[in-house]
């Protein structure tokens, strides 16, 4: 397994790389723009794209596999040199898949996994899902030590590998941890208006909020969404509610700088650069990636300078 070890810090020395396909086209099949994470996903891809001389030809699914699915079989009848894809959901891929190889035409996955047969794209760009949720988990056991704690779950979108690996390991992290249990799990679609909408609904549902000891959000966009209606219900952030997300976007930086959020899990938005290094390599002479380059997991807490990290994120796509 190749380890892309890019931190979103490195990501700030990175130079354009030398255009070896400059010319190509790339379509690019993206999820949406659910959460401030994809929103930079986005850019950077663009971005990357730009700096190699490409032409990205993007199309945005609006959360819907169907409208990914139409776009990589337009994107083959044009005759693209490659396609990255962001899947919405983890099944449902094969016939597509199969078009694009018959088509001789490469497939990058970015940031979330299929569960098509691995001949069926190139490679995968993206973190160890399971291991962001056993990093989550392995923090809060840690947090709060002998005391009983009362976890209220917030999870992405259904059927997404991500909300389905994070929830994994998440609960594998906790399971040898008896004062620590989940109370309640629904999905927030990895949106700040739906995580605000199910956190009013755990909180109502828990005595005002009064027996919840933690949030598990399996992004900082519903995380954010939460510490609204928690702020909302007269609780502290942070303090009476502990809150522990994923992603590192700029604004979980912030409400932990205002000590509204405990800890974060980094993913860094820049799949792209690992992309088309992969993909130059195999236009120039064949070479077959790892199937699968993962890139750094990161915690971050409050201890981490928070407010300088929420400074040094907004100018990197976000
Ligand atoms: O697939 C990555 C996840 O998708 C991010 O954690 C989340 O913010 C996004 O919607």
């Amino acid at each position: 397994m190749t380890r892309y070890l890019m931190s979103t810090a490195a990501m700030l020395a990175v130079s354009a790389s030398a255009a070896l396909a400059e010319g190509e086209t790339i379509g690019f099949s993206q999820i949406g723009s659910e959460s401030g994470w994809r929103a930079a996903e986005t850019t950077l891809t663009r971005t990357r794209a730009e700096e190699r001389g490409y032409q990205l030809q993007f199309s945005d699914a609006q959360q819907r596999q169907e409208n990914q699915i139409a776009a990589i079989r337009s994107f083959v009848a044009q005759g693209v040199d490659a396609i990255l894809l962001a899947p919405v959901v983890a099944t449902g891929w094969d016939s597509v898949l199969e078009e694009a190889k018959e088509a001789e035409i490469p497939v990058v996955l970015l940031d979330r996994q299929v569960d098509s047969a691995e001949d069926l794209y190139l490679t995968a760009i993206g973190s160890n899902l399971v291991h962001e949720g056993e990093v989550a988990g392995e923090w809060l056991a840690g947090e709060v030590g002998e005391r009983d704690c009362r976890i209220v779950e917030l999870q992405g979108t259904t059927g997404s590998s991500p909300a389905i690996d994070r929830k994994a390991g998440f609960e594998a992290a906790i399971k040898d941890h008896a004062n620590l249990e989940i109370v309640r799990s629904q999905t927030g679609d990895f949106t700040r208006a739906l995580g605000k909408e199910v956190m009013e609904s755990f909180l109502q549902a828990e005595n005002g909020g009064k027996d919840i000891c933690a949030l598990y959000a399996h992004n900082d966009d519903m995380a954010v969404g939460a510490i609204q209606a928690i702020k909302e219900a007269g609780l502290k952030p942070g303090e009476d509610i502990l809150v522990v997300s994923i992603d590192g976007v700029p604004d979980i930086f912030q409400a932990m700088a205002n000590g509204e959020a405990n800890a974060t899990v980094e993913l860094t938005p820049d799949m792209a650069g690992p992309a088309f290094d992969a993909l130059e390599a195999y236009w120039a002479d064949g070479t077959m990636p790892e199937k699968f380059i993962q890139t750094e997991s990161r915690l971050y807490t409050q201890a981490d300078d928070p407010a300088g990290e929420y400074e040094r994120r907004k100018g990197l796509g976000y």
